[in-house]
């Protein structure tokens, strides 16, 4: 079976779905590939070295797309590259198919199986596979940068003989994986760095960075299903743009990641807001594509209101164009390792992943896919009680009885010789000596 890498058409994107080391991958898994000439260029991947991976490159796109059964894919497929379909063929690529009906019904039409990479369940078992983290991550990192770039000072502190210049303060908004991502490379960069999210569960994870956790004294938790976040109440956002303004005026840079699946981004950095921070302050949006999380941010441009600049690019991941495709394609290849069988590429409707990201099929939109059966009950309280009876009636843990015991028995057997309580050889009294120095430092050293 032949799988085509076409060169992503979508201006501006630098990204590319296989590289060398991949194309050797999905030889070995027992697939012929072909690269379109220049596809990997603008990832600094070049023919050759797909040459020598053992691809065939191919000028003629249209005798690319005609001649393969498996097109592999960064961007959503264009109006040209889906007239190009047919049955038969399958496309794996980012789809986004609850923003594009259109794509998706254009797709249908055409009766080729299209696979969204942004919809693999997000499963430990498809972890590998998860595309949409392995971007997340990279345009978090690559927020920082963007930030560090519009900002005109250090992040980190410094102390010099011309004076001394203060750390920047950073305000990360939604600690998902870009979120964490951002926290990472602020804190790497020397920044106070503080974070905010509803889902609570991620504070420790948030700490374990060195960031320090806003909290809200409030009673709701933003955890919801697959553990993504859930929509809030009007009170909770209210609450969250006060905590909001009052950080305005300390904060330096804010970078947004706040994202509800299938919903416009949340709106949690206002006009007042951005009024209220320091002149020369820096706020990159990244929901910029889904509405944004900041009042003023254009998606795709950096502009700039009320003395802040406001960066709203959507194109991160392509901006860390070698690493952006290295891991997307790694994605790809685990993805095509599950789905490679014996008999070749099979589209398993049985496998939770490939259901999950089954877009169109045979001419049907099968999106989306049916929900996943409600987990079970979790075990009965009256259960744990009983557990937590039966362990204060066990008491301590036989480990520690012997650690608090042993000690104890050598003094006594210690003071009794020495106080010649008991008839004892030199060998046995200079062997009880060692054994006691022994002991007391097993316990210092612990
Ligand atoms: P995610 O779904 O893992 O994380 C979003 C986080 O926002 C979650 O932790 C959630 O609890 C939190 N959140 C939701 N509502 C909130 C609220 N009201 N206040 C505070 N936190 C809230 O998403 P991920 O994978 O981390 O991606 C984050 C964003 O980055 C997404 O919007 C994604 O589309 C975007 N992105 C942007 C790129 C670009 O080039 N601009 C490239 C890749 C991703």
């Amino acid at each position: 079976m032949r799988i085509a890498i076409p060169r992503e058409r979508q201006a501006g994107e630098c990204r590319v779905a296989a590289t060398p080391k991949s194309v050797g991958k999905l030889i070995k898994l027992g697939y012929e590939v072909t690269v379109e000439a220049s596809a990997g260029a603008a990832a600094r991947f070049s023919d050759a070295a797909y040459e020598a991976a053992g691809a065939t490159v191919e000028a003629d796109v249209e005798a690319l797309w005609r001649d393969a059964a498996l097109l592999l894919k960064v961007n959503a497929p264009d109006a040209v590259e889906i007239g190009r379909l047919s049955a038969g063929k399958t496309l794996i690529s980012f789809v986004r198919p609850g923003q594009n009906e259109t794509l998706v019904e254009a797709v249908r039409a055409s009766g080729a199986t299209l696979i969204a990479m942004d919809c693999i369940p997000r499963i430990s078992r498809a972890q590998k596979m998860d595309a949409l983290s392995s971007m997340a991550n990279i345009a978090g990192y690559r927020a920082v940068l963007e930030a560090a770039h519009h900002f005109g000072s250090f992040f980190t502190g410094q102390i010099t003989a011309a004076g001394k210049v203060p750390p920047a303060k950073v305000l990360v908004i939604g600690a998902g994986v870009a979120g964490l991502a951002a926290i990472g490379a602020a804190r790497g960069l020397g920044a106070i760095v503080r974070a905010f999210d509803t889902r609570l569960a991620v504070k420790d994870q948030v700490g374990s960075l060195g960031a320090e956790f806003l909290e809200l004294q409030f009673d709701e938790d933003g955890e919801g299903s697959g553990g993504y976040a859930k929509l809030m109440s009007k009170e909770f956002i209210e609450a969250e743009m006060a905590l909001f303004l009052e950080q305005a005026a300390e904060v330096d840079i804010v970078i947004t990641t706040a994202l509800i699946p299938g919903r416009t981004a949340p709106l949690l950095w206002t006009e007042e807001s951005l009024r209220a921070m320091k002149p020369g302050s820096v706020v990159v949006d990244l929901a910029a594509e889904q509405g944004g999380n900041c009042a003023c941010t254009e998606p795709g441009k950096v502009v700039e209101a009320h003395g802040v600049t406001i960066v709203g690019l959507t194109d991160m991941t392509s901006r860390l164009p070698v690493t952006a495709s290295e891991l997307y394609a790694q994605n790809l290849v685990h993805l095509l390792t599950d789905m490679t069988a014996e008999e070749g590429f099979v589209v398993d409707l049985e496998d939770e992943v490939v259901r999950g990201a089954l877009v169109t099929q045979g001419g049907e939109v099968l999106w989306p896919p049916p929900k996943p059966a409600a987990p079970p009950p979790a075990a009965k309280p009256a259960l744990a009680a009983v557990a937590a009876a039966a362990e204060v009636e066990k008491g301590p843990s036989p480990p520690w009885l012997l650690w608090a015991t042993l000690p104890l028995a050598l003094l006594w057997l210690y003071l009794k010789f020495a106080s010649g309580g008991m008839e004892a050889d030199d060998g046995t009294r200079a062997f009880l000596g060692h054994f006691t120095v022994f002991v007391l430092a097993c316990f210092v050293g612990w």
